[in-house]
């Protein structure tokens, strides 16, 4: 999907049920299984509406939250405006235009099968990570394609977790740990949603 498709889904983004709560999923097993406090510098890249990190954001200090889709972020900041949310920035834009130097965790929810060269894009999350943050991968496991009615602008059908281990632990990451988090029923069949985290060394 291009900015152009998603700056049109955003106005209803959030009213398809199976989103919420596959995203309300991904925001509890990340609170439950890493140690948030409210000092972290957080970021979400392709936050979309917002959907995870505004559930994030209440344990963490500030949570920036950048997509390449205008309209997604215009709906997020309705949705700050609206709940008095003063912890989430949003930006759209590229990872390199952000100017925070550094961050304590970085998410990436449903985005990942989105990027051409996600491997590039994960050396840059590493290289942005202070020592001892967080990365948070939530995605598809290895599809056959028909997860999306449209496969326009799906660049991977889900990830090999072993690889995207591998991928990691040579990028230097440790603390891999990977969990089934959700499985979204369509097509007559299951789709397993993965969470991995992983942890910079200090
Ligand atoms: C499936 S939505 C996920 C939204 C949100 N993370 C969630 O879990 O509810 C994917 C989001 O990634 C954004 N996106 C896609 N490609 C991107 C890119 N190259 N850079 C930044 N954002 C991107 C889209 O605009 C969209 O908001």
């Amino acid at each position: 999907m291009s900015s152009e498709k998603f700056d049109k889904a955003a106005a209803s983004w959030d009213a398809k049920p199976i989103r919420v709560r596959l995203a309300d999923a991904i925001s509890a097993a990340i609170i439950s299984k890493l140690p948030l406090n409210t000092n972290m510098i957080a970021l979400e890249y392709g936050c979309g509406t917002g959907l995870v990190s505004l559930e994030v954001a209440s344990k963490v200090g500030t949570i920036y939250g950048l997509d390449s889709s205008t309209g997604m972020i215009d709906v997020l900041n309705e949705k700050i405006y609206h709940h008095e949310v003063e912890n989430m920035v949003p930006f759209v834009g590229e990872f390199t235009d952000l100017t925070i130097p550094s961050f304590d965790l970085i998410i990436i929810s449903m985005t990942l099968h989105h990027i051409v060269d996600y491997p590039k894009l994960l050396t840059q999350f590493c290289t942005r990570l202070k020592p001892g943050g967080f990365l948070a991968i939530a995605d598809l496991e290895e599809e056959d394609g028909t997860f999306h009615d449209d496969n326009d602008g799906i660049a991977h059908f889900g990830f090999n977790l072993a690889s995207l281990n591998q991928q990691l632990s040579q990028l230097g990451l440790n603390e891999i740990n990977k969990n089934a988090i959700f499985t979204v029923g369509k097509n007559n069949k299951n789709y397993p949603i993965f969470l991995l985290t992983a942890r910079k060394p200090f």
